[in-house]
């Protein structure tokens, strides 16, 4: 990417029915990682995360804890999904509620539209529904149970639980239509579904055919009226995936620049639902006419005893549980490095715990505490200049260069773990140099006082730059450094340094004036091992 062009990325917007746990905590920070990457490199940058509020799962839950879906929905948002950002620490720019009027505006045209450009039609749904997915169901993704509770009944696959049968009249969306268009999208845009697992489950999926999409309900009123049949709301999701639009200024004339400028996002999801994002949802921007998403990822899920971790399956660990004892920036760092994006992951404290020892703590942690106290006290807490450089320095300049421009191209490609194992290299290449060049010895002879300079100069360098790679990760961490680098009174903060001019060596001036720094990562005395506890 050039600097100043428009990145816009997208969480999904999540069901209210129940509290976050570490899987939407996940798709947070992954998106918000992004983010802060391109903001920092000087994309024009926007990060939009919310709430799916409306549908029939909403309605039931509020019900059956006797309030009204509103009220619900207010009291989860408030108490659970807008703090689960503080919780991970996400820079995001926008919320969106389904419920906020300018959503239901927004969704009232583009439904519209359709309708007056022919691409709707009236008629009867009358199949298979499961609530807990607020998705239409073919017979061939049902499975019928012989023991339990549900002996002798069609249950979702992914939920285990009774579907509906409807016999509803709907309004239905011509989707059929634009099957060729997609498969020709797929064909012509290789990188617009990833990973390649998901997109050729999606590529398979479309060719089989595609039907017409029932887009509104007429049983219950929990949604968005449709604006021609008051008797009708849109079907929740129809209702959702418009988010990305409605939020971004689509149906308000006075955002209309501002909706040009942003759109299309890059959307990260999880790929449970990655053949809404990737079939119905280019094919509703087709019959809109707009341009479709930039990139559709389908990551992987964390997994818990090998499980899909589930609110429905009570197996939600709390994101509070992991970052009240290791801190927003190892939840960050951890599940961004342990698990290739796009593969599914298993969560196990153990694992954590290892990680954020052997690696924030010990790798990174003490290279920064180490290099700190040496400035302290070998120079007088002055960043000193250096003097000539050696191959030993000059192999760390390289380091740095290729890790900046490796890991900003893997960050392009959505290889979030990539580009954390690029930025790691010169953090394991730093610790290898400082202990080969041992300053502690050179600080013993005053004849090589310059060479101690060098070393320091070149170890508190390398910070800067780690520092700058690093903050979109680990922000907390990373702020706290270039504070005890005192490279701020240089440099200006830590968020506006240009990430893709990183790699140019000697930006720390020497002569900074470097302050005590308390341990990053500091030892964690009763970590927990196995426990596995309800989310909610
Ligand atoms: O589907 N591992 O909302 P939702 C990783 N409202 N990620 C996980 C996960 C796991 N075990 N469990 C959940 C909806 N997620 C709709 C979306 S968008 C227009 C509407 C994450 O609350 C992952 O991002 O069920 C997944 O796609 C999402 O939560 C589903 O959240
Ligand atoms: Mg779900």
């Amino acid at each position: 990417m050039a600097s100043g062009d428009s990145f816009y990325v997208t969480t999904p917007i999540f069901y209210v029915n129940d509290v976050p746990h570490i899987g939407h905590a996940y798709t947070e920070v992954a998106a918000d990682v992004l983010a802060r990457w391109h903001r920092q490199a000087g994309d024009d940058t926007w990060l939009l995360t919310g709430t799916d509020e409306h549908g029939q799962k909403i309605l039931r839950t509020a019900t059956a804890n006797g309030v009204s879906p509103k009220e619900w929905a207010d009291r989860l948002v408030e108490s659970a999904w807008k703090p689960l950002l503080e919780t991970v620490d996400i820079a995001n720019d926008d919320f969106i509620r389904t419920t906020e009027p300018r959503h239901e505006k927004g969704v009232a045209a583009f439904i519209q539209q359709l309708r007056d450009d022919g691409h709707i039609y009236e008629g009867v749904y009358e199949g298979y529904y499961c609530v807990g997915c607020e998705e239409y169901k073919s017979r061939d993704e049902l499975i019928e149970t012989e023991t339990g509770d549900y002996a002798g009944e069609l249950v979702c696959a992914i939920h285990s639980r009774p579907v509906e049968v409807l016999k509803e009249k709907n309004y239905f969306f011509r989707m059929s239509d634009f099957q060729q268009q997609l498969l020709d999208l797929y064909e012509s845009q290789p990188d617009f579904v990833q990973p390649e697992s998901v997109r050729n489950e999606i590529i398979q999926f479309v060719k089989q055919g595609l039907e017409d999409l029932s887009i509104s309900r007429s049983t219950f009123d929990w949604g968005i009226r449709v604006p021609w049949d008051d008797t009708h709301v849109v079907y929740v999701w129809f209702d959702a995936l418009l988010n990305y639009i409605t939020a971004a200024g689509y149906g308000d004339p006075e955002r209309r620049d501002e909706f040009r400028r942003r759109w299309p996002a890059t959307h990260i999801v999880g790929k449970d639902i990655a053949r809404f994002h990737a079939v119905i949802w280019p094919a509703m921007l087709m019959a809109a006419g707009l341009p479709v998403p930039t990139r559709v990822f389908g990551h992987g899920w964390l997994l818990v005893g090998g499980e899909k971790m589930s609110k429905s399956k009570l197996t939600g660990i709390a994101p509070q549980q992991i970052t009240e004892v290791f801190g927003s920036d190892a939840f960050r760092y951890y599940f961004l490095r342990a698990i290739s994006f796009g593969q599914d992951g298993s969560f196990s404290w153990e694992d954590l715990s290892a990680r954020y020892q052997a690696e924030l703590a010990n790798g990174f942690g003490n290279l920064a505490s180490r290099v700190v106290a040496m400035v302290t006290r070998y120079f007088d807490g002055v960043v000193p200049a250096p003097g000539e450089y050696t191959d030993a320095e000059l192999a760390i300049q390289r380091t740095v260069a290729a890790a900046a421009s490796t890991a900003d191209a893997a960050i392009d490609r959505l290889a979030i773990h990539e580009a954390i194992h690029s930025v790691w290299t010169i953090v394991d290449e730093l610790n290898g140099y400082i202990t080969e060049q041992e300053p502690w010895v050179l600080a013993k002879d005053p004849a090589t006082a310059e060479r101690l300079g060098t070393v320091l100069y070149t170890a508190a360098e390398g910070l800067r730059a780690l520092a700058v790679l690093l903050s979109p990760v680990i922000p907390k961490a990373t702020a706290k450094l270039w504070d005890a680098l005192g490279a701020e009174e240089g440099l200006g903060a830590l968020t506006a340094q240009p990430i893709r001019a990183v790699g140019e060596w000697g930006r720390l001036p020497a002569g900074s004036a470097v302050s005590a720094l308390e341990p990053l990562f500091p030892r964690i005395e009763e970590a927990p091992t196995a426990a596995i506890s309800g989310a909610a």
